[in-house]
């Protein structure tokens, strides 16, 4: 007994000893860190400070990496930073050193990464496979003085997989020609034409620039003066194909953020589906088509170089007109899930689908309630503590239903099937915290519902501490929002009122913490 005593005493005092050399370094302490309210806990976020988007997503030797516009000053936008964050798995990350500092050119802005497998760069020396990071410089100087030309295209390289970068000291390789708005470069290698392309965005239109060596690029055509939305500036482009679901047809689609100007205000993702043959990208789309009807999937861009070539897109899961107003104090924002992206035709219409990737359901084990049925008519009122970190799901035909969850102080998120005025409708007015900025929970968001098919749909919700993506009919429709409840919801309450369709194999797992 003695000895034991004794033992822990010594363990203890080892304890001790190690959290002290810890209290030297940085002042969030693990024990904090990760269990703050509002921390998602299976989103990526940011140990501490501001995040905005995505930047740099690539995949190489295993490794998928994350980059991101991050300020480590402050939890408030400042001088852009590329934070980095790498992972196997693509549910788990591992927090990485800042990649890229701002320099004499500027600050850095978003863009693209690629893995330059044939040295086409001319980086590598000793047979290495660079990786290129492609981004845009942004210069306060220039931006202060009143000047048209303060936006810039720059590349770094990393000669060991992400760990170290270097600037090319040839930088910009893209000048500026006088267009304010000149930036987010996303580069990918094309195989038809055998160059790298790059799509930029100026203003509130695309310009497409092709390359044989990353550094000397060329200008090859503009997109979209008339087609789609302009409510505001376009932003973070992402060009690349995909083949139809059950065809060999291919089709390319252009993403582009646009901001404002979302359906629901603010912040959103539109895309055009079309052809391009290495110079041209050509739609016919008139009207705008959105990724994702939440107010909170912003800037989201895709991987290259994935090893099965699957589409994997990642946004930022937030709107820039309350962005910097949310009510975490340590870090600011959180990325969504990682999502597949496949194309649906529907009828002579093609259709963008966003998934969750199928490997997020590993941390979905513990299962809190599974197999009920909400009768047509019906309705079910469960109490499930952890409901708020969760993944719900069910299937049905219904064309009338209602989703609530509740907490203790009757704080509640909605969402409405409404089929009959083709709506489904997201309500977070009562959610929780609102009233940090004005725009926040003034009113319903609203998704348009064409068509719900013939057979039984699925509908699946995941919930994390401050956030909810709803991926009706495998991503067919689909919104992602930000919420603040002040007390973990515990309450699920499903409505039923299509009077023919029931709602059957209601499911409820929660899902493990990455972190
Ligand atoms: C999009 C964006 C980009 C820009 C970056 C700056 O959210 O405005 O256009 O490069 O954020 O942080």
């Amino acid at each position: 007994m003695k000895n034991i005593i004794f033992l822990s005493f010594v363990l203890v005092l080892l304890h001790a000893c190690k959290q002290s050399e810890q209290n030297k370094e940085p002042a969030v302490t693990p024990s904090t860190l990760y269990s703050e309210m509002y921390r998602p806990q299976y989103h990526f976020s940011p140990e501490e400070k501001w995040m905005n988007d995505p930047n740099g997503l690539v995949y190489h030797e295993g490794v998928y990496h994350l980059f991101y516009q991050f300020y480590p000053d402050d939890t408030v936008w400042g001088p852009m930073h590329w934070g980095h964050a790498v992972s196997e798995d693509m549910v788990h990350w591992e927090h990485k050193p800042i990649a890229l500092y701002p320099d004499e050119n500027g600050l850095i802005f978003s863009g693209s990464a690629v893995v330059d497998h044939n040295n086409t760069s001319g980086f590598a020396k000793n047979g290495e496979t660079p990786l290129i990071a492609i981004f845009t410089y942004h210069l306060m100087e220039g931006e202060k003085a009143g000047r048209n030309d303060f936006q810039t295209q720059g590349i770094a390289y990393s000669l060991d997989n992400g760990e170290t970068w270097s600037k090319y000291e040839g930088n910009p390789v893209i000048k500026n020609p006088g267009i304010r708005d000149f930036r987010d470069p996303k580069v990918f290698w094309h195989d038809e034409s055998e160059q790298w392309i790059m799509a930029l965005v100026a203003g509130d239109y695309a310009k497409f620039y092709a390359s044989a060596d990353l550094k000397q690029w060329k200008y090859l055509s503009d997109f979209g003066r008339y087609q789609g939305a302009h409510g505001g500036v376009w932003e973070c482009p992402d060009l690349f194909s995909l083949s139809v679901e059950g065809t060999d047809e291919e089709k390319w689609v252009l993403i582009i953020s646009i901001n404002p100007g979302a359906p629901n205000g603010g912040s959103g993702t539109q895309y055009f589906i079309g052809e391009f043959d290495g110079k041209r990208f050509v739609s016919d789309q008139k009207k705008p088509k959105w990724l994702d009807y939440g107010t909170d999937n912003y800037a989201g861009v895709t991987y290259n170089n994935t090893p099965s070539n699957e589409r994997i897109f990642i946004g930022w899961m937030s709107n820039w007109d309350y962005a910097r107003d949310t009510p975490t104090e340590k870090w600011r924002s959180a990325m969504t899930l990682p999502r597949s992206l496949s194309l649906r035709k529907e009828g002579d219409e093609f259709f963008l689908l966003n998934y969750p990737l199928g490997t997020i359901d590993t941390l979905a084990k513990n299962v809190l309630t599974n197999g009920i049925t909400v009768p047509a008519g019906g309705k079910e009122k469960l109490r499930i503590e952890g409901i708020n970190q969760s993944e719900i799901s069910f299937n049905t035909q219904s064309k009338d239903f209602k989703v609530t969850f509740q907490n203790e102080e009757g704080e509640s998120l909605e969402m409405v099937m409404d089929f009959k005025n083709e709506a489904f409708l997201l309500d977070r007015m009562k959610s929780g915290k609102v009233d940090f900025q004005s725009e926040f929970g003034n009113k319903k968001h609203h998704m348009p519902i064409e068509d719900l098919g013939e057979v039984p749909y699925e509908v699946k919700i995941y919930l994390d501490w401050s956030s909810v993506e709803v991926f009706i009919d495998k991503g067919r429709y689909v919104m992602t929002q930000q919420i603040f409840p002040t007390l973990p919801y515990n309450q699920l309450i499903i409505e039923n009122k299509d009077s023919a369709s029931e709602i059957s194999n209601l499911s409820i797992n929660k899902m493990d913490s990455i972190w």
